[in-house]
């Protein structure tokens, strides 16, 4: 036997976005340094953790979902530990209908205290009787470094520059769950880059809710992309998410200047109309979107560019709503991300007295998604014969004679491979069909 199978299991369900995933690899660093390893079922784990999203009411439902299906297991192995964290519990409501509804789970930190993780973890592992186990903090004020992690990818790596936001959109419950703004230093970031791509990792992807007020001492966000293209080994940069309020000429000309800057940005621009950007708080107008998405493609003009956009925020008129189709027609995304209005308690827009109906929302949805779904393909279509470069990304989801790979505009393209190509090496592939969300090819020797 060895001391491999003895070892305790841990199991970690992620929801909600990046940031989630990076904390995530945290909590599994934290995990192995104590000798657990990872398995792919809670069923199968000594340890199962939850980290939470809360952007939207779907998010709340499928945890409190899985929270139901783990349930068994607890009632069956009174010893199997259950840690839930994440954005949800950074609402006071959240834990409460914990404490209350699901007293079994064992324990439960927020978003600004996953590092005092292992001394939970201690605390329940070494109690007598079972109880809960709540460590949650509020604001969030430092920038906590050094932090043990266990990375999904050995090519590819997510590196936080900045936690928090100061925005408040009027719809968003995220500046209330990572609180305010943070920058990490350059110094910092610039050293752990160095340290993925002396690893292998070619591709680092810049992660903030708002990377463009990223400020690490007087080293701003461009100056930041300047000193990351310098790492040696390095071949890819990508960065997300993007505000249009701040996003100065300096960054745009970066992007023709930079090779290694990746041709892709993700702008939500959320609406295309004026007066529900205003009530949404975003400080922008769609002329100065527009603006900018055309002094993007005169800098590259290759760029992919996609966005989030919101329907049936309150209020939303359907000519307003048309604003927003003629917005994405206009632009011509190569992708976007569509969500209904969801409330979140204790934001502004949930407070708003003229809530969409349901089946407004759903029949403007079904159309913004008709017209975005077209462009895709169209932008798509336009890459037919073209040879691209891409890195590969192993086996394809979708087929498993095929691999994947991405081109630098993050388009998905899975192609007739050669077993030889590992993931994260760079390969050229001739487009043969363009479908709505991914390219088809073949390698081209
Ligand atoms: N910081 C990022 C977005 C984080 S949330 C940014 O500002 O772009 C990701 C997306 O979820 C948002 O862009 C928005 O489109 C959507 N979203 C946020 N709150 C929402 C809500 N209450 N209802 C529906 N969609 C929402
Ligand atoms: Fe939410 Fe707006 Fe901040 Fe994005 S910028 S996280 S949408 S408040
Ligand atoms: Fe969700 Fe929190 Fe990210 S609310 S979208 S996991 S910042």
């Amino acid at each position: 036997m060895t001391g491999q199978s003895d070892s305790k299991k841990y199991h970690i369900i992620t929801f909600g976005c990046q940031m989630n995933e990076r904390d995530s690899e945290t909590l599994a660093g934290y995990l192995e340094e104590r000798g657990y390893t990872p398995v792919d079922t809670h069923e199968a784990a000594d340890l199962v953790l939850i980290n939470t999203c809360s952007v939207r009411d779907n998010a709340d439902k499928r945890f409190f979902g899985t929270l139901g299906q783990i349930k068994k297991h607890k009632e069956k192995d009174p010893d199997f530990i259950i840690g839930v964290c994440g954005c949800m519990m950074q609402q006071q409501y959240i834990v409460d209908a914990i404490k209350e509804k699901y007293p079994w789970v064992d324990m439960v930190f927020g978003t600004h205290n996953i590092h005092v993780f292992p001394e939970l973890l201690e605390d329940v592992l070494h109690e007598q009787s079972h109880s809960t186990h709540i460590n949650v903090w509020e604001g969030g004020g430092e920038v906590v470094e050094g932090m043990p992690y266990r990375r999904l990818y050995d090519y590819k790596a997510f590196v936080n520059i900045m936690y928090g936001c100061n925005n408040f959109c009027t719809y968003c419950i995220v500046p209330y769950t990572r609180g305010r703004e943070r920058s990490r230093d350059a110094k910092n970031v610039l050293e752990e880059v160095k340290h993925l791509a002396a690893g292998g990792v070619k591709e680092v992807t810049l992660l903030g809710q708002n990377v463009n007020s990223y400020k690490g001492g007087d080293v701003d966000f461009t100056d930041l992309l300047y000193m990351l293209s310098e790492v040696d080994g390095l071949e890819r940069i990508r960065f997300m998410t993007s505000h249009p309020k701040d996003i100065p000429d300096k960054l745009i000309n970066a992007f023709g200047d930079l090779d290694k800057l990746c041709k892709f940005i993700h702008l939500p621009v959320q609406s295309g109309s004026d007066e529900v950007i205003r009530r949404m708080n975003r400080h922008y107008t769609r002329d100065d979107y527009l603006r900018i998405i055309d002094k993007l493609r005169t800098a590259a003009p290759d760029i992919c560019i996609s966005t989030d956009i919101i329907v049936g925020f309150p209020g939303e008129t359907e000519s307003q709503f048309a604003d927003t189709l003629d917005l994405v027609d206009k632009v011509g995304y190569d992708s976007a991300f569509t969500f209904l209005y969801s409330i979140r308690p204790g934001t502004p827009a949930a407070k708003y007295p003229d809530q969409i109906p349901e089946e407004v929302k759903h029949e403007r949805f079904d159309r913004l998604v008709e017209m975005v779904n077209r462009h895709s393909l169209e932008r798509n279509q336009a890459y037919l014969g073209r040879t691209v470069e891409i890195m590969a990304e192993g086996e394809s989801k979708r087929d498993e004679d095929r691999q994947a790979g991405r081109t630098d505009g993050f388009k998905l393209v899975n192609f007739d491979g050669d077993e030889q190509i590992r993931p994260g090496e760079f390969c050229k592939v001739e487009i043969t069909e363009a479908k709505t969300f991914s390219l088809v090819g073949k390698l081209v020797k």
